[in-house]
This record gives C-alpha cells, structure tokens and sequence, in this order.
C-alpha cells in the first residue's frame, strides 16, 4: 500500500519526464499516435520550437510534418522502405548524421525498442500515411 501511495506521487512528480511504454502498431494510425504521444507536446500543431524567424520552425509540428512528408514525397523525414535514408529514424535511434537535429525525443528517455521496431516496420512496408 505504501508503494502504491510512492509510485503515486513520483509519477504525479516526474510526468513531465515520463515515456510511454505501450506500443501503438506498425500501421499510419499507430505511427501517428506514437508521435502525437511521444512528440506532439513539444512539437504540437501550429507550434514553433524554433524561432519564428527560422524557416524550419513550420516543419516541426508532429505528426503532421510526417504526414505531410511522405504524402508529398519529400524524403525530409521519411524515405519509404529505407531506415538509413530516413532522418526520422536515425534521430529517435541515435545513429544520427552529424547535420541532423538531436536525438529525439529531446532531453527524454529514448523510445523503447519496441516502438522502435514499429517504427522501422512501418518504414520498411512503405511508409503509408492514409494520403487520400
Ligand atoms: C522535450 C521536448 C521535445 C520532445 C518530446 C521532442 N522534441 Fe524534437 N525538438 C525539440 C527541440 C528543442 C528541437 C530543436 C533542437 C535543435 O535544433 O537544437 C527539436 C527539433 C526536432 C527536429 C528538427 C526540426 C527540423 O525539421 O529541423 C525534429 C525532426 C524533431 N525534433 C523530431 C522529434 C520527434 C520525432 C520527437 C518524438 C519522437 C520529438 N522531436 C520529441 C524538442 C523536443
């Protein structure tokens, strides 16, 4: 009982660095939840990280720049069916170029490999993204 009141009170502490565990599915709808949940509150719609006079800060707002990405083919984020060419996975993994932004999600723990792994399938199948 007084693990449960603990575990309680550190997570209403700490949630601002708390990651979800649970996975979302390897298809758009479960891409775009993972980034909505994981991503979406510091890069939420309509929102600038950046500052507004740097042009890449309309790019960040997850997980419609993804969408956006793949439904226009622009290969920013996401090259379908290649993991490497896909900055959007060399970020959350870690095995970054050196002129791409830090690892995401910023200052958090990591994705699990779980969510990775969705991640890649999703990537690897063709990166649909319900364009139409
Ligand atoms: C705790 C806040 C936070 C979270 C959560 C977060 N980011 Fe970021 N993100 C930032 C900040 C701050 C920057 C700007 C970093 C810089 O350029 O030094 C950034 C930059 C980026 C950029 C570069 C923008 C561009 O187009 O140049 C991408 C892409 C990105 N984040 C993706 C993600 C993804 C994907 C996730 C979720 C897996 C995520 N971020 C979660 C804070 C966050």
């Amino acid at each position: 009982m007084r693990f449960c009141i603990g575990l309680v009170v550190l997570m209403g502490c700490d949630d601002s660095l708390f990651v979800p565990q649970q996975t979302f599915g390897s298809d758009w709808a479960g891409t775009r939840e993972m980034l909505s949940v994981q991503c979406a509150d510091c890069h939420p719609s309509g929102s600038q990280v950046l500052p507004e006079d740097d042009l890449r800060a309309d790019r960040v707002s997850m997980p419609d720049v993804v969408h956006t990405d793949v439904c226009e083919d622009l290969g920013k984020y996401v090259v379908p069916g290649d993991l490497g060419e896909s900055q959007l996975w060399r970020i959350v993994t870690g095995i970054r170029r050196e002129s791409d932004p830090p690892q995401m999600p910023s200052g958090r723990s990591k994705l699990t490999d779980a969510q990775v792994a969705d991640l890649e399938e999703w990537i690897l199948s063709g990166a649909d993204a319900d364009c139409d």
